[in-house]
């Protein structure tokens, strides 16, 4: 009975009166994936306010549904645990624990880290890597390293938001490939603008892709970091979801197979640690000096009495642990959302399939105006990304992006239906 219980709670069967329990059919399953957009998007203006900065003023508590930003519920995350090992770390450390730390990062953490990089494929030693604020530093320090104002750089279309503002404002051009949603990046697509342009660095996150939740095969990646070193072009890869698989191995990294120093590995521990503490990490190869001369210009140092807190959390803190409890959750939580959505959402949407990671990413009927979504669901107290903050000239305007990084509960499933009937309005007007 407790079983039965279980599996009814994670919507996985169904007791149907006087007959028993039934497997529920996931309708969810049969929708297809979004279709990648031929061609070029277009370029397109935000007429009134721009919704990513309304969108990255979005807080925890804020009385929105969260599904805008791509963050965890507060208790989805080990955040008393490690606020825990701070105190302890702070206690032991004494008047010592407000020094700078050095600017390439504590090396407990440089440690840890490099430790962990085994399971994707790369071994890393501790001075490899540098610390930084985030994955936002790591990508940026990336970018300045190797890139120069007026440069063109690849990204993927659609992408994580932060990397077209971040090009943009270090003066770069992006050019957008389109990714297929189960496979990521188009290798025919890829080669022709490589032909087309000078590109100075391709920017991919390989690993269940923000937005659209593919990860890259091992021969895909292969394939595309030869393609990109045969033409010189460093790869800089966003890896800050690998390590949320849904079940599985936890995928390798891009740079695991990076035979001739060309790759650039960013990531943190932003979505599975805490995103306040701002633990981010960079493995910059050859550029390891330009990326510690423009870090140590640009803060000195990170925080290290934070560095050294999750340094212990991942030396004895028990994240294995903590990574497979929640891994599960997510899967489960994308599976309500997607059941969800298929039942309140117009006729006609697809709807990515993410192995891993917390994010959904949605195609709507191209009637639906996510931009026009955007701001009716704000004003019905739902937070949503709308899909042209993933591209850099626009486009995806029928698309929404939805976080399932929030305990499934009754709130949930409201929204869902006001964003629903909200969709079908806009289809009609
Ligand atoms: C793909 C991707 N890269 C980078 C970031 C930024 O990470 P951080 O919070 O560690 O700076 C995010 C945050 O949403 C992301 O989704």
């Amino acid at each position: 009975l407790q079983a039965y219980t279980l599996l009814e709670t994670r919507h996985l069967i169904e007791a149907r009166p006087k007959s028993g329990f039934f497997v529920r059919a996931r309708v969810a399953d049969l929708v297809p994936a979004p279709k990648s957009p031929a061609g070029v998007q277009k370029t397109m203006e935000f007429t009134e306010v721009d919704p990513l900065d309304v969108l990255l003023e979005d807080r925890a508590g804020a009385r929105l549904t969260p599904l805008g930003l791509a963050v965890p519920a507060p208790d989805l995350l080990p955040g008393v645990k490690l606020a825990r090992t701070l105190a302890a770390v702070a206690r032991k450390l004494g008047p010592s624990g407000a020094a700078y730390d050095e600017a390439a990062g504590a090396e407990a953490l440089r440690t840890e880290i490099a430790r962990r990089s085994l399971q994707w494929g790369c071994a890393l030693k501790p001075d490899d890597l540098v610390i930084t604020v985030g994955a936002t530093e790591a990508l940026s320090l990336a970018l300045r390293a190797v890139c120069q104002p007026g440069d063109s750089i690849v990204v993927e279309a659609p992408t994580y938001f932060g990397i077209t503002r971040m090009a943009h404002d270090l003066g770069l051009r992006a050019l957008p490939v389109v990714v297929d949603s189960d496979h990521g990046i188009d290798v025919e697509a890829l080669k022709k603008t490589l032909r087309d342009h000078r590109v100075a660095a391709c920017v991919l996150t390989p690993n269940f892709h923000n937005p659209v939740g593919f990860a890259m095969a091992d021969e895909r990646k292969k394939h595309v970091i030869e393609m990109l070193s045969r033409r010189r072009v460093p790869l800089i890869e966003d890896d800050v979801y690998g390590d949320l698989p849904h079940a599985g191995p936890r995928p390798r990294c891009m740079k695991a197979f990076d035979a001739s120093d060309s790759v650039i590995l960013c990531g943190s521990y932003s979505k599975t640690l805490a995103p306040g503490y701002r633990i981010g990490y960079i493995a910059a190869g050859r550029w390891r000096k330009a990326v510690l001369d423009l870090k140590r210009s640009a803060s000195l140092s990170g925080p290290l009495l934070l560095n050294l807190a999750a340094a212990e959390f991942l030396r004895n803190g028990g994240y294995d642990r903590y990574l497979r409890h929640v891994r599960q959750i997510y899967g489960e939580q994308i599976a309500r959302m997607k059941e969800a959505v298929v039942d309140c959402f117009p006729k006609g949407i697809r709807l990515s399939r993410p192995r891993g990671g917390f994010l959904l990413w949605c195609e709507l009927p191209p009637a639906v105006d996510s931009i026009k979504l955007f701001h009716s669901a704000r004003a019905a107290g739902i937070s949503i990304a709308p899909g042209p903050l993933f591209c850099p000239r626009g486009g995806f305007r029928h698309f929404i992006r939805l976080n399932c990084g929030q305990t499934w509960n009754a709130q949930m499933e409201r929204s869902i239906g006001i964003l629903g009937h909200l969709a079908r309005k806009i289809e009609k007007s």
